[in-house]
């Protein structure tokens, strides 16, 4: 009873915190997955690519491996592919608490830490228009923060095969300008 009535005032403040934020933007955006990135950011400059070849890209594959299957087993869980306490930090989807997924997107669970984990559910920025304009993009969902923050939420010591983060060192190895604009 207590319970739900903290519940029920805690999503009245919310809900009026994010009015009060910004009347107009959308908050449920939908997941539309890295495919649907790559069709411009493949051309401008190469994020994709550089995405496509990093860990990050692997992370759900990483799950079916025998290590994976071990650690798992190890902690009384069943297939990581299908666990939770796994698929958090290796899984766009489930990191981001489960939006929808966009009928029209090509967003799969295979596609492990994909852009959208970082940059936000992109079906209301991914429009050129919008993505052209910084603002415009932020206001509908899109995410840009290079910040320790970010990558700490999985990079950090609840990850079974935890290894000391170094923001500089690891920003390095995934880092992914825009190198030519069109
Ligand atoms: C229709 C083409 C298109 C699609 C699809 C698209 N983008 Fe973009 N994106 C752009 C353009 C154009 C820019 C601006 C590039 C510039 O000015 O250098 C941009 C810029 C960005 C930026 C930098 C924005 C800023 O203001 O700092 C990010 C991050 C980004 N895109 C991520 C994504 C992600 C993630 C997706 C998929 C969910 C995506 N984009 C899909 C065209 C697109
Ligand atoms: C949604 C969770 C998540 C976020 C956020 C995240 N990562 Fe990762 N990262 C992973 C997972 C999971 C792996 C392991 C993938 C694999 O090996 O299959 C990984 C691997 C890496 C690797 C490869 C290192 C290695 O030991 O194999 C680098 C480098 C990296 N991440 C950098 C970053 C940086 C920098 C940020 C922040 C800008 C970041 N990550 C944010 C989950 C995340
Ligand atoms: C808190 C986030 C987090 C959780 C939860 C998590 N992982 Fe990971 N996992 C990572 C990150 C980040 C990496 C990259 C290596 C690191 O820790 O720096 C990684 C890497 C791995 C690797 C590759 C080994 C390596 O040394 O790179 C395996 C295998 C793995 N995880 C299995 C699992 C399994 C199985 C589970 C569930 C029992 C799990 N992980 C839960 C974040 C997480
Ligand atoms: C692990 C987190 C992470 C992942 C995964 C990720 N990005 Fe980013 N991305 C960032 C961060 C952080 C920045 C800001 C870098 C900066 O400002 O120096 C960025 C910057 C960008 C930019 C602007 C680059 C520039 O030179 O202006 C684009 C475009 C972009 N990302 C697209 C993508 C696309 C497309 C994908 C997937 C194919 C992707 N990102 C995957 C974290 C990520």
């Amino acid at each position: 009873m207590k319970r739900h009535l903290i519940l029920a005032l805690g999503l009245v403040v919310l809900g009026g915190l994010l009015m009060g934020m910004a009347p107009e933007a959308k908050v449920d955006h939908e997941l539309v997955g890295s495919s649907k990135c790559k069709s411009c950011h493949k051309k401008i400059g190469n994020p994709y690519v550089l995405w496509q070849d990093s860990a990050h890209a692997k992370a759900y594959e990483t799950l079916g491996t025998p290590e994976a299957k071990k650690i798992a087993a190890d902690q009384g869980l069943g297939d990581p592919q299908k666990e939770e306490a796994c698929l958090k930090c290796h899984v766009t989807r489930v990191f981001l608490g489960n939006p929808a997924v966009n009928a029209k997107g090509k967003y799969a669970d295979t596609e492990g830490v994909g852009c959208e984990a970082c940059h936000g559910a992109g079906s209301d920025y991914k429009k050129k228009k919008i993505m052209k304009d910084h603002d415009a993009a932020v206001a509908n969902g899109m995410i840009r923060e290079k910040t320790e923050e970010h990558c700490t939420q999985c990079h950090n010591s609840d990850s079974p095969t935890y290894k000391e983060f170094d923001m500089e060192k690891r920003w390095a190895e995934i880092d992914h300008p825009v190198t030519e604009k069109k």
